[in-house]
């Protein structure tokens, strides 16, 4: 029986609202494709020789085991040395939050050597010392900060946080134009726990090493794996000469192909074993200056695929707006200090707002669907 052109066009208005709730902006669909990514992973690679890493200028051993709720996040923020206001709107905002949901939360900025720091002794690096002694929130590596070192800043803050923050279950590598919503994605973080470790024909190795860090093996395995962010798919690598993303030939050779699943650098959280996991198949990664694109290449020699989360902002700012910062997202780009500050009033308000829900009844059903649309209209 032929359909009548109502019911054709019926048909084809239902399959276009199918489509476009799978795929358009509410990102369920790639939600859902990123949990297959799983079943096509390669068999894990064997850890390498350990990692070389920069020793420690500002060490700030005991930032985790402090007074107070020992951590169960701990929210590294990459940062230039001389990105002090941006440090400082983080610390009057998100950064402050020591508790989120009854549980412990620690931020740190993460920092190298400024330039020519080794050379002069320049006042820059009295200036960071001088900072950390006041405020207590600051790693340094020995190395010279820059994007291109972004990699080794990376891992050298997730070493630090295996090293002196196993408390922690979670980390949140982030950067200083990021504004973070910690609570919620606190209870994201309680909500996913994350899928089941597996893969991992390196763990009783580990395990026998580490034997004696007894408490450590056990709280290992209570947390599962998890590499969480907002995942990029088959991105190409660039090849434009000075372009701050370029990598080279020698690096990625152009038989790979694009770039394994890797979350955008702006906000991604491994939890402690996944943490463990990159630092130990690291050192046979080819050294991309690209954190992002780094920890998804060490991942997936871990035997490790990434979860998408759209809530995680990925390149996009979003313009203010209390719902969506207060509720639906747990991570937006591109604030600058002044950007920041307002974020965080907005949504913490005047004590008189608190009590105020953060979303009408309308913007709750639309959720981050409208929270992409306003930032879509908005770019
Ligand atoms: C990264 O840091 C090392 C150690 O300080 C330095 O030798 C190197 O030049 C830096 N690389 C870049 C691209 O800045």
């Amino acid at each position: 029986m032929p359909l009548s052109f109502f019911q054709r066009l019926l048909l084809a208005t239902l399959l276009l609202v199918i489509i476009w709730t799978l795929f358009g902006p509410s990102g369920l669909g790639e939600e859902l494709l990123s949990l297959s990514l799983a079943s096509l992973l390669p068999a894990p690679a064997s850890p390498g020789p350990p990692l070389a890493l920069p020793r420690l200028l500002i060490p700030n051993q005991e930032a985790c085991s402090g007074p107070g709720v020992p951590p169960f996040l701990l929210i590294l923020v990459c940062t230039a040395p001389a990105n002090l206001n941006q440090r400082n709107a983080i610390r009057a905002s998100w950064g402050g939050l020591r508790e989120a949901r009854g549980l412990g939360v620690r931020t740190l900025f993460l920092v190298g050597e400024p330039h020519g720091q080794h050379l002069t002794g320049g006042s820059q690096g009295n200036d960071l010392a001088r900072e950390s002694a006041a405020k207590g929130d600051i790693l340094q590596a020995a190395f010279q900060d820059s994007y291109r070192n972004l990699t080794l800043k990376t891992l050298s803050g997730l070493n630090w946080a295996d090293k002196h923050c196993p408390m922690a279950r979670y980390v949140l590598k982030t950067d200083d134009d990021v504004y973070v919503n910690v609570p919620e994605l606190v209870s994201e973080l309680i909500l996913r726990g994350g899928p089941m470790e597996k893969g991992m024909g390196t763990r009783k190795e580990a395990r026998a090493v580490e034997g004696k860090q007894q408490g450590r093996a056990l709280q290992e395995e209570t947390v599962p794996l998890l590499y969480l962010g907002r995942v990029h798919w088959r991105v190409n690598p660039s090849r434009t000469p000075g372009s701050r993303h370029q990598v080279s030939e020698e690096q990625w050779p152009p038989t790979w192909g694009p770039f394994p699943p890797y979350a955008s650098g702006t906000g991604y959280v491994l939890s402690a074993s996944a943490v463990q996991l990159i630092l130990k198949v690291a050192s046979g990664a080819p050294p991309l200056p690209l954190e992002d694109v780094f920890v998804g290449v060490s991942a997936r020699r871990g035997g490790l695929s990434p979860t998408h989360c759209v809530k995680l902002a990925g390149a996009t700012h979003y313009p203010l707006d209390r719902c969506c910062y207060g509720k639906f997202l747990l991570t937006s780009h591109k604030l600058d200090p002044w950007k920041m500050q307002e974020a965080w009033k907005l949504v913490n308000g005047l004590d008189g707002e608190r009590t105020t829900p953060f979303c009408s009844w309308l913007q709750g059903v639309l959720g981050i669907l409208r929270c992409r649309v306003i930032a879509w209209l908005h770019s």
